[in-house]
């Protein structure tokens, strides 16, 4: 307890250049504290009300061994008929703002604009006004994962159409909802989107074209971004008045050892892992990381290539596609050890093979029920310092932060990853002067883990998916961020971990 009272009175230092206490346990007033979720992980509904297929219905269907637990999204938390009782959720939370994405298919069931599904537009625009009615800013990702399949049949990501077709869908998102939506995030996570996608297929659409699917998808997607941003900024920023921009997984790479080949080989993960799709936008250079444009070039070579399996943005499209965020999205969840890893014999290309490193984690990091995800809050602030030097000190918008505990309502491993995750964040706000404007926690509910299935939990909320009616329960973790959103402040006594 002493010591407890020691710290909480060397938290509250006398400020003096302006003369009055700050409390480094306070969130600062302009930060937005809210939680996420995504269409395809909590909607259900996957045939209802005239909704098309996307990958996700196709690969799941189609593929269950790709999940671990053989279980689909065709219910999931079934989101689409609870909208009202998932708003009184958050309401009590006391969430400020409530990241959700659209499902595409749902509003546009063969992918193109030429047939709106009214089922769909009225489901969100009943979403977005409920929100506001109970005081909860909606914040949408208009692409989160769940392309429509008829245009996975002609190519996806792989193909440069996409560009068209993920500008026109914007805009039919813009022109319904733009009027009360005031922050965009185009597109989340890229590199999940692209190597999981098309180079390991881990994801859907499932391709295995490692070193060159996930390449020609990055590409593409870098410029369909770039597009969208160009259209909101020209045609609807001045009514709208909102701002728009993209988010990025960003895990922190450390080096394994002080040895310069590791330094080497931690910061060339970090350029394959996030530089790779947020430098073309960040960085006052644009275009790829040299070093990512020189590994692919060089094993390129060696695979016997006549030239690099990462497509050449040409200076135009340099141009076009540099500064076109407002502010950074991360999304952040842990941290790996690096160490230089020596080239992989010829044969199949891949991104890992390009990125030449070996990643490990210390085994004492806390984890919880999928052991990669382990909690190093030292690593979130790393990564938020990275990207205020890297990327011209933007504003950061920390659009998913969050921990997969054990299936229980008496969640103490999550509260804890809360807890040091979010005093990583005030000590980068009021030490080191990283603009951070948001907060978001992943997830509001238990939902559907992508290829995990329902084995691994994030929720804030416990969601039975053994009960037809998947009702919602709070956990621990509720009651704490609920006093953390109340009182704005961090309380840092320890939880009893189980
Ligand atoms: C994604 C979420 C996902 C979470 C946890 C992020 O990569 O945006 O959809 O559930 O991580 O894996």
């Amino acid at each position: 307890m002493g010591i407890y009272l020691v710290f909480i009175i060397g938290a509250v230092i006398v400020s003096r250049s302006q003369g009055h206490a700050v409390d480094y346990l306070k969130f600062p007033d302009d930060l937005l504290l809210g939680a996420a979720s995504s269409s395809y992980q909590v909607e259900g509904a996957w045939n209802e009300d005239g909704k098309g297929e996307n990958i996700w219905d196709r690969m799941t269907h189609a593929n269950p061994e790709k999940i671990d637990d053989r279980s689909t999204g065709d219910i999931a938390c079934d989101a689409y008929h609870k909208t009202k009782e998932d708003i009184a959720l958050m309401k009590d939370l006391g969430l400020q703002f409530y990241r959700f994405s659209i499902s595409w298919s749902r509003i546009l069931p063969t992918g193109f604009p030429n047939k709106i599904n009214q089922a769909g537009i009225d489901y969100y625009n009943d979403l977005i006004n409920q929100l506001l009615a109970n005081n909860i800013i909606p914040m949408v990702t208009v692409y989160h994962w769940d392309l429509p399949q008829p245009l996975q049949d002609l190519g996806g990501f792989a193909n440069p159409e996409i560009i068209n077709w993920l500008k026109d869908y914007a805009k039919v998102v813009f022109d319904h909802f733009g009027d009360r939506v005031k922050t965009w995030i185009t597109i989340n996570e890229p590199k999940q989107i692209c190597e999981f996608g098309y180079g390991t297929g881990m994801f859907a659409p499932g391709l295995q074209a490692g070193g060159i699917g996930n390449y020609l998808c990055t590409h593409n997607l870098l410029k369909a971004h770039a597009h969208i941003y160009h259209m909101y900024d020209k045609i609807y920023r001045r009514n709208q008045k909102g701002h728009i921009g993209i988010t990025a997984e960003c895990s922190w790479s450390e080096p394994a050892t002080n040895a310069t080949q590791d330094i080497e080989a931690a910061e060339r993960r970090r350029q394959f892992d996030f530089g790779m799709y947020m430098n073309p936008i960040f960085h006052k250079n644009g275009d790829y990381p040299a070093v990512v444009k020189q590994f692919v070039a060089k094993r390129s070579k060696e695979e016997g290539f006549p030239r690099s399996r990462l497509p050449e943005f040409t200076q135009q499209e340099i141009n076009f596609i540099k500064g076109t965020s407002d502010f950074f999205g991360l999304n952040h969840y842990t941290t790996v050890l690096v160490k230089d890893k020596k080239a992989d014999p010829i044969g199949d290309p891949s991104q890992d093979k390009d990125t030449r490193v070996e990643t490990f984690q210390d085994p004492n990091w806390l984890t919880g029920s999928f052991s990669y995800f382990r909690s190093v809050p030292w690593g979130l602030r790393k990564a938020l310092n990275y990207i205020k030097h890297n990327y011209g000190n933007p504003e950061i918008l920390i659009t998913e932060n969050g921990f997969p505990d054990a299936e229980s309502f008496n969640d103490q491993g999550r509260i804890r990853y809360y807890k040091d995750n979010l005093k990583a964040v005030l000590d980068a706000i009021y030490t080191d002067h990283v603009r951070i404007t948001v907060y978001t926690a992943w997830s509001l509910m238990d939902n559907f883990e992508w290829s995990s299935g329902y084995t691994v939990r994030f929720g804030l909320y416990h969601v039975d998916f053994n009960d037809t009616n998947r009702p919602r329960t709070p956990k621990e973790s509720v009651k704490f961020y609920k006093n953390l959103i109340k009182t704005r402040r961090l309380n840092t006594e320890d939880p009893k971990l189980p």
